[in-house]
């Protein structure tokens, strides 16, 4: 989803010393599996803290290098359904409405109601997590996927709202709505090459916008600005919502990203009112939906401070489904994109995140204590401790990670700043102080921990003026945003000054005029734009999921990007989503045979409604609306995903 505004200036019965690996190992037991012995060093590597051998010839100066992906790339354009490469299999694993639980209604399209959603999986699937369980003779094969449902398209969800807009919706209708936000926890198991959904496991949950109480902690936890009439601690929220991207921490939880949290809020605070301000900066109220005319909460004039408990990232401990998620303040509030984290060589633990917004910026948390991969007890509370930092992209190529601490520089009380509450809850005026350099529109942060790098995808800037160019955003305006590697000193990603460089700005590469840097190799099929997701697969490379490449005229899709020797910057075109989709995830499991992708809003396109969707993919039933699905693309061989 887009937003159009811009930056204008578990059971505490998990014991004390227990290990993820012991948690799955006891469940398993008592439902009369076998022991999860290997799991702790299963995810060691998806942390990335062992890191995935390099295969040989990768990774140097690499001149005679051959190409690190070795599928025949798909054909540029768009069409109602989605493709892959000859040699591939897709299968649609989970669709809006199915059934996460026994018992769970059969998806009704033309009659959905909020008790069926909320046992159902979710709508616009986004963030895709693995947390494997299980590991048999190095097959992979038994994992919980926690996919975030980040918005809904009211249009194609609901029949009969008729070409008026904004429509006004019945209370039951945003109540589906809010059970469609949120998060799934899924049980998935391969068998036979094919995955399927584990209907009866213990561990599937949802979480959603409203009925999932989560605990608010950290800095900001029971501050007064997030003191409601609801909840006068400030210390619970009754869920989450624009859960976009988002990450998996190397002790297992499940990280969900609140981005757009602006757009579902109605109403006016008066205009000399403490929270205008702040509420300007965030362009709340956004008022995309009709919440707020329900719901006294989303409704500012009412609640003034329910803003500011949202814009948040929430942990989950999905080996516990019963446990609170929690709201970690201490990351800060913007619209988090993803955060997804890596270990640094010392132990503690580095987010990357993203503010998807024109000229907003890129931040990066570092843990105060380091990660304990043997007692995951320990890591509990991990996240409520550290420094947030914000970013400055100097000409030279340095980043300076500017700190947002209350008390250092201009972040004190003559600023507004009172406490570290304050420059949490008003991060992006912290870093506006900081000087942070403004981004065309950070969104994922994919860190590689086999090269010590990180990966930016800024999807794209249009309000951008050519005399607001600059070295990290060399492009006013930015149509089709570029992709920057940050290289940690040593591989220390805890750093606090990086390396940058450009790795590609997208476009089309045959009109000059838009300033393109493809290597020479990419096809007229390899290069895309607006980059939003990515992923690193278990062999270190990179792969680009992007959200508006449909404006050059094909559609969106997940592509292979080369990032070294003499083929870096060489794209190749892997999956095409259907027609007014943009595609997210993108996660492999971690024997790299099998990649989970996210079809989001298919058939959204120009005036598009639940009577006359662009397509009606997947299941291209009459009558039956589009629904985004999560799809899991195999080699017909069973082999590597992109080899
Ligand atoms: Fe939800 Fe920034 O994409
Ligand atoms: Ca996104
Ligand atoms: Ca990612
Ligand atoms: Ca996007």
């Amino acid at each position: 989803m887009v937003d159009d505004s811009e930056n204008t200036s578990v059971n505490p019965r998990v014991g004390d010393t227990d290990t993820l690996a012991e948690v799955v190992e006891r469940r398993f037991s008592r439902r009369g599996f076998i022991g999860a012995s290997a799991l702790a060093g299963s995810y060691l590597a998806l942390a990335g803290c062992t890191g995935p051998a390099r295969p040989a010839g990768r990774g140097g100066s690499g001149t005679e290098a051959p190409p690190a992906f070795g599928f025949t790339e798909i054909p540029r354009g768009m069409d109602t359904t989605h493709h892959v490469p000859n040699g591939y299999r897709s299968d649609v694993l989970l669709r809006w409405g199915d059934a996460l639980f026994p018992g769970a209604p059969e998806f009704d399209a033309g009659a959905q109601t909020a008790a069926a959603q909320r046992l159902q999986f979710g709508y616009n699937n986004d963030f895709i997590g693995y947390v494997p369980l299980t590991l048999d003779a190095g097959q992979q094969n038994r994992a919980l996927l926690c996919v975030n449902h980040e918005y809904t398209t009211t249009a194609l969800m609901f029949p009969g709202l008729g070409d008026e807009w904004p429509r006004r919706l019945t209370r039951e209708q945003v109540e589906v709505e809010m059970a469609a936000h949120g998060g799934s926890v899924v049980e998935v198991v391969r068998e036979e090459g094919r995955w399927r959904v584990v209907l009866d496991s213990p561990y599937n949950r949802r979480v959603c916008a409203d009925g999932t109480p989560m605990r608010v902690s950290g800095p900001a936890a029971g501050h007064p600005r997030l003191r409601t009439t609801e909840d006068p601690q400030g210390r619970t929220v009754a869920g989450t919502m624009n859960n976009c991207a988002g990450g998996v921490t190397p002790w297992g939880t499940y990280l969900m990203a609140e981005e757009n949290f602006n757009g579902n809020f109605l109403g006016q605070v008066p205009e000399h009112h403490p929270e205008a301000d702040n509420h300007a900066r965030y362009g709340v109220p956004g008022r995309w939906y009709d919440w707020g005319r329900h719901f006294d909460r989303f409704d500012v004039g009412q609640e003034p401070n329910e803003p500011n408990r949202y814009g948040w990232v929430v942990e989950v401990d999905v080996m516990d489904p019963d446990s609170v998620p929690v709201k970690r303040t201490a990351l800060g509030r913007f619209k988090h994109e993803g955060a997804e984290s890596v270990v640094a060589p010392d132990g503690r633990v580095v987010l990357y995140m993203g503010d998807d917004q024109r000229f907003d910026y890129l931040y990066k948390f570092v843990t105060r204590r380091a990660y304990s991969p043997h007692d995951r007890q320990a890591n509990r509370d991990l996240l409520d401790d550290g420094v947030l930092h914000v970013a400055r992209f100097d000409a030279d190529g340095d980043i300076d990670w500017l700190p947002l601490v209350h008390g250092q520089g201009p972040l004190n009380a003559d600023n507004g700043f009172h406490t570290q509450a304050d420059v949490l809850i008003e991060t992006r005026r912290a870093a506006d102080l900081l000087g942070a350099t403004p981004m065309d529109r950070p969104e994922d942060v994919e860190p590689d921990p086999g090269s010590g790098k990180a990966y930016v995808m800024l999807t794209n800037n249009h309000q951008r003026t050519p005399e607001q160019a600059d070295a990290a955003n060399p492009r006013g305006p930015n149509l089709s945003g570029h992709i920057i590697e940050i290289t940690e000193p040593g591989g220390d990603f805890a750093a606090t000054r990086s390396r940058w460089d450009i790795l590609v700005r997208c476009g089309n590469p045959a009109v000059p005029d838009e300033g393109a840097t493809w290597n020479h190799a990419t096809t007229e099929h390899g290069w895309f734009g607006s980059p939003d997701n990515a992923a690193i697969d278990p062999q270190g490379r990179l792969w680009v999921a992007t959200d508006g490449n449909d404006k050059t005229g094909a559609a969106d899709g997940i592509w292979a990007l080369e990032t070294d020797g003499e083929r870096r910057g060489t794209g190749r075109a892997f999956f095409r989503a259907p027609v007014g989709a943009e595609v997210c995830g993108p996660r492999f499991a971690p024997d790299g045979r099998s990649l989970f992708l996210a079809v989001q809003h298919p058939g959204d396109a120009d005036g598009a409604r639940f009577e006359r969707p662009a397509t009606r993919w997947p299941d291209f039933v009459e009558d039956r609306p589009p629904r985004p699905s999560v799809v899991v693309v195999t080699r017909e061989d069973g082999g590597t995903v992109g080899s």
